[in-house]
This record gives structure tokens, C-alpha cells and sequence, in this order.
């Protein structure tokens, strides 16, 4: 199964889905990595490891229409079985996300249905939670509010750092993110007709 990674950034759990994939543990292969940010550090990364990498910059679209029909063609050509959004920090258009319906995975960092949008681990912890973590969810039209798949919690600790935070649930990103992709290429979830996630085919 082919597997196209969209960022705009750093690209650390593009890096954890490659390292899977280098040890066999990702069930499919990165195709294509596409930035909308020319300067994203993980597009390095991808070049790095061999695999295609390409830049769009969204600033040379007159429209968020526009610009998600150039990215489905730029995609498309790959002809992927799973789009994995990976820090890619664009709203989607309805056009696109129905486009890859049940077919594209997103990772927020937060216990969803909680904090949804930006900065969600300072609101966490302006919140005082005991618990905070992240969710790797199917792209629905609402703004991660799609199925989740897999999540990971971390301890609040009283008087958290925020930097230390960030690190602690980057860390548990790493981890569940190429479980979720393997789970998906190995055709063990799916997007049910009623927005659920279905398990089939589990050993
Ligand atoms: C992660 O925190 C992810 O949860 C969010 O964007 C960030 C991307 O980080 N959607 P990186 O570029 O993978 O390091």
C-alpha cells in the first residue's frame, strides 16, 4: 500500500513513520511527502530517506479552493491508499476532505473531544487537567473532530512545565502514529457509514 505524508514543518512523526517504515513496521510506503511550506525541515527529512518531496506553497493560490485542487492532483499522481497529515496546518476544504473520506488520518495533540484547534497544551494546563495526551483521528469536516482511532495520555504533573509537555506527548505521537497507519494499510480500521471507527480483520 502507497502512503502520501503532508506537512508544513518540522516533520519529527514524518521522521517516526519513515523509521517504521525502514524496519518494516509501517505496512505500506511513503510515496510522497508535500509541504505548503517550502522551508519545512521534513521535507530534508524525506529527501533524506529517498522519497519524493514537494513543495506547494499555498501563497501562490488565489483561493483555499484552488489551492486544495493543486494539492489533490500533486497527491493524486501517487495514487495513494492513505493521506496522512502529519503537522500539515491548513483548514481543508469539504471538496478535499470528501475527496479522501475514510482514506485520510490526522494526529492532534490532545485527548479528543478535548481542546480541538491551537495551543491546546497551554490550555491544558490553564485548565489544571490531570491528564493530557493525543489522538489520531479519521479527517472529517469538522475540525478534528473526526473518529478517533488510537490515543495516548500522559500524566499532568502539579506545576508542569509546558516545554516538557509538548516533549511528553510529542514522544507518545511517535509512538501510536505508525500503530494507527499500520492498522489502517492492514485494512483493521475503517471509517463506519455513521462516523465510527470499525475494527475487522484483528488476529
Ligand atoms: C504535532 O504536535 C501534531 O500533533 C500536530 O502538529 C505537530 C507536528 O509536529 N498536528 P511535527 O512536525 O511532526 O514535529
Amino acid at each position: 500500500p502507497r502512503v502520501v505524508v503532508l506537512i508544513s514543518g518540522n516533520g519529527s512523526n514524518l521522521q517516526a513513520l519513515l523509521d517504521a517504515q525502514t524496519h518494516d513496521e509501517l505496512g505500506g510506503e511513503i510515496v510522497a511527502v508535500v509541504s505548503n511550506k517550502a522551508d519545512a525541515y521534513g521535507l530534508k527529512r524525506a529527501k533524506d530517506a529517498g522519497v519524493d518531496a514537494v513543495a506547494l506553497p499555498h501563497r501562490e493560490y488565489d483561493s483555499r479552493e484552488a489551492f486544495d485542487a493543486a494539492l489533490i492532483k500533486v497527491i493524486d499522481r501517487h495514487d495513494p491508499d492513505l493521506v496522512v497529515l502529519a503537522g500539515f496546518m491548513r483548514i481543508l476544504t469539504p471538496m478535499f476532505v470528501d475527496h479522501y473520506r475514510g482514506r485520510m488520518l490526522n494526529i492532534h495533540p490532545s485527548l479528543l473531544p478535548a481542546y480541538q484547534g491551537l495551543n491546546t497544551h497551554q490550555r491544558a494546563l490553564d485548565d489544571g487537567v490531570a491528564e493530557h495526551g493525543v489522538s489520531v483521528h479519521f479527517v472529517t469536516e469538522e475540525l478534528d473532530g473526526g473518529p478517533v482511532v488510537i490515543q495516548a495520555a500522559v500524566k499532568v504533573e502539579p506545576g508542569q512545565d509546558l516545554d516538557a509537555l509538548i516533549d511528553k506527548v510529542h514522544a507518545r505521537e511517535h509512538l501510536i502514529y505508525p500503530i494507527a497507519v499500520r492498522w489502517f494499510l492492514e485494512g483493521r480500521i475503517k471509517l463506519g457509514a455513521e462516523g465510527t471507527v470499525t475494527l475487522d480483520n484483528m488476529p
